[in-house]
């Protein structure tokens, strides 16, 4: 072979192997191209053979060229090597990735209920005021519910609420006012609570009635407590709910486990006392019902009688929050309307 040709051989090899390691994406293919080209018996390595081969003087420059195709062969393909690792890293990357340029979802944050609302302001008037928030069952005893409020089986108020039982002497209960007797049995004067929850009455579904509804109950006991600390207590309260103008009027009422007993009535705050068709003409709205703690309700507990004395009250959270919001129709509350719901 002649020097000539075999410098165009090399610089053919290289220009193929040039060709073919541009056309490689994966590790396989580059480790066979290496083999072809690199390898011991490659294409780039065989070559030096041949120039052996040559005549000695032919011999240094093909000698030189081979070696430096040869060793810009390994510098190319180790590139490729680095390059294809790069690759490969870079896809997992990706794969993993996290873009961060992709909406979010979208999820809508809740409200409180509007019974909610007015609870928690309930809560907040009188925890000021110095009562504790306590708790009882839903499910109740006649003996809670009615009997040490001062309703034996035989008392007529006992028809004042359509019960509804879950068997005998267990039912649902009609007002928050058992949970007076269970803190009472628990704890001596002086005391200031107040009852919020669920009570429960066999009634027919209409604006203003529902079978399941709150109230917050409230029960002050002390030495020397009178009617006017009821009707100081109560007041302050009207005024912070419905504005300091509110007119408040107490009305003589009759409750077993009250007495007196009164019901508490404020200025209409749709008609400002004129009459519409919310107060019924009258100009005032019953909101809640009181009284001074019947010593009967405080023998069955076993309070001093002659010494200490208290005051009751229980209000109806739907009946509030519907004067509060301008409601006419009960229902809407517990239909869960978002339309509805959204508006507080
Ligand atoms: N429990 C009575 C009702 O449900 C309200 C009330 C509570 C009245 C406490 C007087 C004292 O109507």
């Amino acid at each position: 072979m002649q020097e000539i040709e075999m410098a165009d051989r090399i610089e053919e090899l290289r220009k193929l192997f040039r060709q073919e390691i541009a056309r490689i994406t994966t590790p396989e293919e580059l480790e066979k191209l290496r083999i072809k080209y690199l390898g011991r018996k490659g294409l780039l390595i065989e070559i030096f053979k041949t120039i052996s081969s040559l005549p000695a003087e032919q011999r240094p420059k093909a000698g030189e060229l081979a070696n430096r195709v040869r060793n810009d062969a390994f510098s190319e393909w180790n590139k490729k090597k680095k390059e294809i690792e790069l690759k490969k890293e870079e896809v997992k990357e990706e794969k993993e990735a996290i873009d961060i340029t992709l909406p979010g979802k979208k999820f809508s944050l809740g409200k409180k209920h509007p019974i909610t609302l007015i609870l928690d302001e309930i809560k907040n008037i009188f925890v000021s005021l110095g009562f504790c928030i306590v708790d009882g069952p839903e499910v109740e005893t006649e003996y809670y519910n009615f009997e040490a409020l001062n309703m034996d089986l035989h008392h007529p108020a006992r028809d004042m609420w359509s019960t509804l039982y879950i068997k005998e002497g267990v039912l649902l209960r009609t007002h928050t006012s058992p949970v007076q007797i269970r803190v009472m049995e628990k704890q001596s004067p002086p005391l200031a609570i107040i009852a919020p929850g669920k009570c429960y009455r066999r009634d027919a579904v209409d604006a203003s009635h529902s079978p399941m509804f709150h109230q917050v109950e409230g029960l002050l006991v002390d030495e020397g407590v009178s009617f006017a600390h009821l009707k100081g207590v109560l007041t302050h309260f009207c005024h912070r709910m419905f504005g300091a103008e509110t007119k408040v009027r107490f009305r003589p009422s009759f409750f077993p486990f009250t007495e007196p007993s009164v019901e508490v009535d404020i200025q209409c705050v749709i008609c400002a006392g004129k009459g519409c068709s919310v107060c019924k003409q009258s100009g005032w709205l019953e909101i809640l019902g009181a009284g001074m703690v019947n010593p009967r309700v405080f023998e069955f507990v076993k309070y001093d009688t002659k010494k200490y004395t208290g005051f009751a009250f229980g209000m109806g959270v739907e009946r509030i929050a519907m004067l509060r919001y301008g409601i006419d129709d009960m229902r809407l509350f517990f239909e869960n309307d978002r339309r509805f719901l959204k508006q507080f």
